[in-house]
């Protein structure tokens, strides 16, 4: 059985993304990348960018499995087997492996906030002096929407979950900010999301 996943919004996505990921990367960059998804983002700019090591991970069974299968049907030698990484645990098994970036699209909105709290704390034990934190999604400015789709999509993120919700931009930079990582650009991607790039 094929247990690859297709995500209608990756195949939007997935080339904004990896333009910005080739430009903010560090050079042969091992990248840990949370809450994978169907694993689509991870074979892509993997395949984009042969230099660097991408290690995906995902709390979900099918999730690993849809990666797993990704990575198996590509072919790619720089892309690791998934990790089961929640990331609001304290510690995500990965402690005493070096990363030069954290990469996590379209997870902050769709978890509760302490999934956030636990990614900036992760990027604050895991990457060195001048590592990456990027993520993508949408965002709350000055405490209002960016645009009525957004509203919309909030909506419809509570009525999954009410602990789900479009953040504060400012929210994020303040944990990020506590643990360490400075927010060093704001890139305004297409459909209403930002790429927010903090560094260790
Ligand atoms: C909307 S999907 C995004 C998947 C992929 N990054 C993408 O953009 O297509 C949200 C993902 O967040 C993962 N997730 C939810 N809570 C999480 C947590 N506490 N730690 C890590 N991943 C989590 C889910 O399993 C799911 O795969």
């Amino acid at each position: 059985m094929d247990a690859r996943q297709y995500s209608p919004s990756t195949a939007r996505n997935r080339d904004v993304i990896l333009d910005v990921l080739r430009r903010v990367l560090p050079a042969r960059a091992t990248v840990l990348e949370l809450a994978s998804g169907s694993g689509e983002h991870a074979v892509h700019v993997a395949k984009a960018l042969p230099e660097i090591t991408w290690q995906p991970s995902d709390p979900d069974t099918a999730a690993r499995a849809s990666i797993a299968a990704w990575i198996e049907a590509e072919g790619l030698a720089n892309v690791r087997l998934p990790l089961a990484i929640d990331v609001s645990a304290s510690a995500w098994g990965v402690e005493g492996q070096a990363f030069d970036a954290l990469v996590a699209i379209n997870m902050i909105h769709i978890s509760p906030w302490e999934a956030t709290l636990g990614l900036v704390a992760g990027a604050g034990r895991l990457l060195s002096a001048g590592g990456i934190l990027y993520t993508y999604g949408a965002y709350k400015r000055g405490g209002s929407h960016t645009a009525p789709s957004n509203e919309a999509f909030e909506g419809w993120l509570k009525q999954r979950d009410e602990r789900y919700g479009v953040r504060d931009l400012e929210a994020v930079e303040a944990a990020a900010q506590a643990r360490g990582l400075r927010l060093r650009e704001i890139i305004e991607m297409p459909a209403n999301n930002l790429s927010l790039v903090f560094e260790r």
